[in-house]
């Protein structure tokens, strides 16, 4: 099969070279000259885990493409992918969908022949159906089959999740595009994972509901963690107790301080907008948002009792900036709402992330940025843990104890033990456990 991917954020990026790599001919298309160019000349614009080998395969057997002109590749394509971007509207929370429209109209001027147009991006509910309103308008005459197929990847495990996903949906009621899309899919279809095909808003609201749902399980915890540390009990087994039932499910149940990403924030807000409009509020994901958000305030408050009650003038170490480990992204990352909330109390900080600090860099003012954890502890009246990176897991505590101005550590990811560190000597607090 022929594909041609419109954007190469992530979701482009990662599918078009796993598409490539189940064999079929992928040109990746993408407006940004300069990311390009970089692609062909083997390097690549994210940090994903084999991301650029994967890459780097597939253009060598001769079946990835990049360019910046749709035209070819769209007349050539069985099926055009949009994976654009669908940020937040400023001021109302809405999917900001101009770059998906855009792409649409671009596609509709170039296709040939039957094509299926699929979106992969994540769109709100009856997106497909303005998108067939683009192509009615601009190209009445092309046989176009308009198709939901959303993206269930987690950044740092993207290719895993590409090939070897859970299900994957695919909304159209057009039998030839269900053909064009098995075919697609066909070393997964080997694998016996299983493909739903539904109407394509359904298919776009099985995405939102996804996401709203994993929200609203890591939401549940976090409360219940909240009330584990006013009770005395622990959190890590609870999640245990109750994630042994398979109706709840062992996933999705770490505590910690809030979801972050680009994904569950966007994507909770959006939901709850299209509920609103179509007079059918979706209150659990409207309590869910509002309570993700306050979280991270009560994250920097935890800080502070650890410090009791006092941070003017003294320095905080932070380690980890990403909104989870394995990825450079910083976007809705907690860290960009507990860092400033202890700047306004009065504290320094100094913070190490492995790959979030260039971006981190422009999104917050007055932290000074330093090369590894130890540089972070040195000095610092207190470590804050903010991501779960691995090398965070093994630091050398004895040395750590050594350099901070005072042993207190806040463990914002549950990834040490309470008992263990008490014995250490450390002042330890964590999420959810005495
Ligand atoms: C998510 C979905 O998992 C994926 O299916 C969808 O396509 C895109 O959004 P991603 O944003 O990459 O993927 O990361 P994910 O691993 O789901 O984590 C999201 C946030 O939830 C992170 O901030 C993470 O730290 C937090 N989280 C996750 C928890 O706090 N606790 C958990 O148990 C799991």
């Amino acid at each position: 099969m022929k594909v041609a991917m419109i954007g190469t954020g992530y979701v482009g990026l990662v599918s078009g070279a796993c598409f490539a790599d189940f064999g079929h001919t992928v040109t990746c298309i993408d407006k940004d000259a300069g990311k390009i160019d970089r692609l062909k000349s083997g390097g690549i614009p994210i940090y994903e885990p084999g991301l650029d080998v994967l890459v780097a395969q597939n253009v060598k057997a001769g079946r990835l493409f990049f360019t910046t002109e749709a035209k070819d590749a769209v007349r050539e394509a069985d099926a055009v992918f949009i994976a654009v971007g669908t940020p937040s509207r400023r001021g109302d929370g809405h999917a900001d969908l101009s770059y998906v429209y855009a792409a649409a109209e671009e596609v509709a001027g170039l296709v040939d022949g039957f094509t299926l147009v699929v979106t992969k991006s994540t769109v709100p509910v009856g997106t497909g159906d303005e998108i067939e309103a683009i192509f009615q308008r601009v190209r009445p005459d092309a046989d176009v089959a308009v198709v939901s197929n959303p993206e269930f990847l987690r950044e740092g495990a993207a290719i895993e999740d590409f090939k070897r996903p859970d299900r994957v949906v695919v909304g159209t009621d057009d039998e030839r595009a269900r053909e064009v899309m098995r075919e697609l899919y066909r070393p997964l279809y080997l694998n016996e994972t299983p493909i739903l095909f539904t109407n394509r808003r359904t298919s776009e609201l099985i995405k939102y509901a996804g996401n709203a749902f994993l929200a609203m399980k890591i939401t549940f915890i976090n409360e219940m963690a909240d009330l584990c540390e006013a009770v005395g009990a622990d959190v890590q087994q609870v999640a245990r107790g109750i994630g042994l039932d398979g109706r709840i499910g062992a996933k999705f149940l770490n505590a910690g301080p809030g979801y972050g990403g680009s994904c569950f924030p966007k994507d909770t807000l959006a939901l709850v907008r299209t509920a609103r409009d179509a007079g059918a509020p979706v209150e659990l994901i409207e309590t869910t948002v509002k309570v993700n958000d306050e979280r991270k305030r009560a994250m920097a408050r935890k800080v502070v009792r650890a410090l009791d009650g006092e941070l003017k003038g003294k320095t905080v170490g932070v380690l980890g900036l990403t909104f989870k480990p394995n990825t450079d992204d910083m976007r809705d990352a907690p860290s960009l709402a507990i860092i400033p909330a202890l700047q306004d109390k009065g504290a320094q900080v100094q913070a190490f992330d492995p790959e979030g600090m260039a971006e981190a860099r422009h999104m917050l003012q007055g932290v000074t940025f330093k090369d590894d954890p130890y540089a972070v502890a040195e000095g610092a009246d207190v470590l804050v843990i903010i991501t779960e990176w691995d090398q965070f897991r093994a630091l050398d505590l004895d040395r750590i104890k050594l350099i901070m101005r005072k042993p207190v550590l806040v463990d914002l990811r549950n990834i040490y033990k309470p008992e263990d560190m008490r014995v250490r000597g450390f002042v330890y607090s964590s999420v959810g456990r005495l």
